[in-house]
């Protein structure tokens, strides 16, 4: 098989033959330099089963070369190879996203990643694998899973699928055949977050990743270790609840989180510390929950609060108050006036409205948890009122609404910045004079106490 490289640098050339000569020796390189004669080899050299693009073409667009070659010669797998800035900045748009033969390979030339990314696209190009792997489907079969679950397995035994259109989705990963990280990694940075999987396998995944998660929470683990755990079971926890509903299983988990929470608070001296070792990374559901929870944890203790019941009602809001949230990626506005609000469609909107409400209900399914119904039905509440669904004021909040909203809005904020001691600092101080009435005055000196020690 033939492999074409198109790239200026000529240097670049030969550390690619070096490769391909030691580790995909059944495989031809030739190498040309700009798109003209890309197309002239394609016509005359070819055919070519593999193109490999270097994304920092200087005077050419490498998504129009691409193209070309796809216009020229049909769809095949095309790799663009570059540095992180470089692929950021040069490959995007829709045809990428939605190509399901185009990849990217981030340098320097790691080798195992390397072949991995060629290995992937010489399975994509074998025709019948390809054929088999694409199907067309009643999408009412198909349910999603976060494509950050993935990461607790290495092989998974149901087969899942990306979706490319409505009804044709083309699978990701075989039942049983075990994954890199990078892979899921790969994906993700194809901006995709969710894989489909048929609904009968789907319950079974979140089943088997609870029982995953619970296994890690009960073990002795490092204080990172056991922070991105819990991160991963408020992940499933959301899933379950949002997909699936409340069963026995979850009520578990939120309980084991939630003790675990409370033994990790002492391991780390202050909170800067655990702030700066805190995989914030993604800034969705899961992480913030979980920030959130430190923050109640923290200003509990402050207040002396040391009952259970205190802690489990926080905890569970902490971990389900977002849970009817359509559309994640709006929690990054935080409240309903965010000028962005416009930019969705009205059901999108209403939709945030009502997503304190929604959860709310939920929480009446949680046995053993009493009254963390009111704490997220008023989560988005705000000291001077102009909060949402009932504008309540500081007068109308009781103290454990009140210790919840300051955490929520504090982590909030903190999502919408860098996590540094100068962002912590401005957002306290631009928080200190609003919440420093009623109910709110306390927990946020408390937290204020806690940060800046
Ligand atoms: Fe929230
Ligand atoms: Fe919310």
């Amino acid at each position: 098989m033939k492999a074409l490289f198109v790239c200026h640098d000529q240097e670049e050339w030969a550390l690619l033959h070096k490769i391909f000569a030691s580790h995909f020796s059944k495989i031809e390189l030739m190498c040309v330099l700009n798109t003209k004669d890309a197309l002239e080899f394609l016509s005359f050299e070819g055919p070519f089963g593999l193109i490999l693009i270097d994304a920092g073409m200087k005077d050419e667009d490498p998504m129009s070369l691409a193209e070309n070659v796809i216009e020229n010669s049909g769809d095949r797998p095309i790799i663009f190879i570059g540095e992180a800035h470089v692929l950021k900045n040069r490959i995007k748009g829709d045809t990428y996203l939605k190509s399901e033969t185009m990849d990217i390979f981030e340098k320097p030339y790691d080798i195992i990643r390397f072949k991995e990314c060629i290995q992937k696209s010489l399975n994509w190009a074998k025709k019948e694998e390809f054929e088999q792997s694409v199907i067309e489907v009643d999408r009412a079969d198909f349910l999603p899973i976060k494509l950050r679950n993935l990461y607790l397995f290495d092989k998974i035994p149901f087969d899942c699928f990306i979706e490319l259109t409505r009804t044709k989705f083309i699978k990701a990963f075989s039942k049983d055949v075990p994954y890199s990280q990078s892979a899921i990694q790969d994906l993700s940075k194809r901006n995709i977050k969710f894989l489909y999987l048929k609904k009968d396998e789907h319950l079974q995944f979140l089943e088997n990743s609870l029982k995953r998660v619970m296994n890690n929470l009960s073990r002795e683990l490092p204080p990172l270790k056991m922070l991105e755990s819990q991160i991963s079971g408020a992940l499933i926890l959301q899933q379950f609840v949002k997909e699936i509903g409340v069963n026995e299983g979850v009520i578990e988990l939120a309980d084991k989180i939630i003790t675990s929470v409370h033994e990790t608070y002492g391991s780390y001296q202050d909170f800067p510390q655990l702030l700066q070792s805190f995989p914030f990374a993604h800034r969705d559901s899961a992480e913030r929950s979980i920030l959130i929870f430190y923050f109640c944890e923290a200003i509990c203790r402050g207040l002396g609060w040391s009952s259970d019941l205190s802690k489990k009602k926080l905890g569970l809001a902490a971990l389900i108050h977002d849970t009817h949230l359509e559309q994640e990626e709006m929690l990054r506005l935080g409240s309903f006036d965010h000028p962005d609000m416009e930019m969705y469609p009205e059901e999108a909107q209403a939709n945030y409205r009502e997503h304190p409400r929604k959860a709310a209900a939920i929480a009446n399914f949680f046995s053993g948890f009493s009254d963390a119904e009111f704490i997220i039905e008023q989560h988005h509440e705000l000291p001077d009122g102009t909060g949402f669904p009932a504008k309540l004021n500081s007068n109308k909040l009781t103290t454990v609404s009140c210790v919840f909203i300051t955490a929520h809005y504090f982590v909030n904020q903190l999502a919408a910045s860098k996590v540094n001691m100068t962002s912590i600092i401005r957002i306290l101080n631009e928080m200190k004079a609003p919440f420093n009435v009623g109910n709110f005055k306390e927990p946020m000196l408390i937290l204020i106490k806690a940060i800046k020690g």
